[in-house]
């Protein structure tokens, strides 16, 4: 049985390599963000607005208690899951988990190419974008660290790394 969790950063990847690996194992792939989004019929911003952070918090929790459980699947979940309530040892529990860990350069340069919308992240300027998660990360690498398998990413501009990371990933958990 094949459950994947993949962890780290906001820009680090976690939903493009985990859609590619899930493809290459023939599993399902879950974002949680977009799970949440889907239960929800709400935007993460949307969710953040109404609710705040710390309601957020409480239905990102409860949303990866029913993805984590599901079998033969790829999740990606998002870059604060793990460093809230006891969802990392939760993770560990259950799956293979894998921190994607990328320098903050390329975390950012992943994030001024996405689309996706981050009311974290809302209103900065470039300069403050890398300073803000240089720091971010200070307090978030403890909860990464705890991932059983940690793999480097660099910047992902093409189907072939992509097609890298996954296949490190499938050499490291032998699959
Ligand atoms: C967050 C990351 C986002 C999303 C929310 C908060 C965070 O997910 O869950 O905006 O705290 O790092 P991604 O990492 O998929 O962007």
């Amino acid at each position: 049985m094949i459950r994947i969790i993949l962890i780290g950063y906001m820009g680090a990847g976690k939903t493009t390599v985990g859609k590619a690996l899930a493809a290459e194992l023939g599993v399902t792939f879950y974002d949680l963000d977009w799970y949440i989004t889907m239960r929800y019929r709400k935007s993460v911003p949307e969710i953040f607005a109404e609710r705040g952070e710390e309601g957020f918090r409480d239905l990102e929790q409860r949303m990866l208690h029913e993805v984590a459980e599901f079998e033969n699947v790829v999740v990606s979940c998002g870059g604060g899951t793990p460093c809230f309530f006891d969802n990392m040892d939760y993770m560990n529990s259950l799956a293979d988990t894998i921190y994607l860990k990328a320098k903050p350069e390329v975390l950012a340069q992943h994030l001024r190419m996405g689309k996706g919308k981050r009311p974290l992240l809302e209103g900065k300027s470039p300069e403050e974008l890398e300073d803000y998660i240089r720091e971010m990360l200070v307090s978030r690498e403890p909860f990464y660290n705890q991932a059983k398998h940690t793999i480097d990413v660099s910047l992902l501009d093409t189907e072939s790394k992509i097609r890298d990371s996954v296949t490190l990933i499938r050499e490291m958990l032998k699959i």
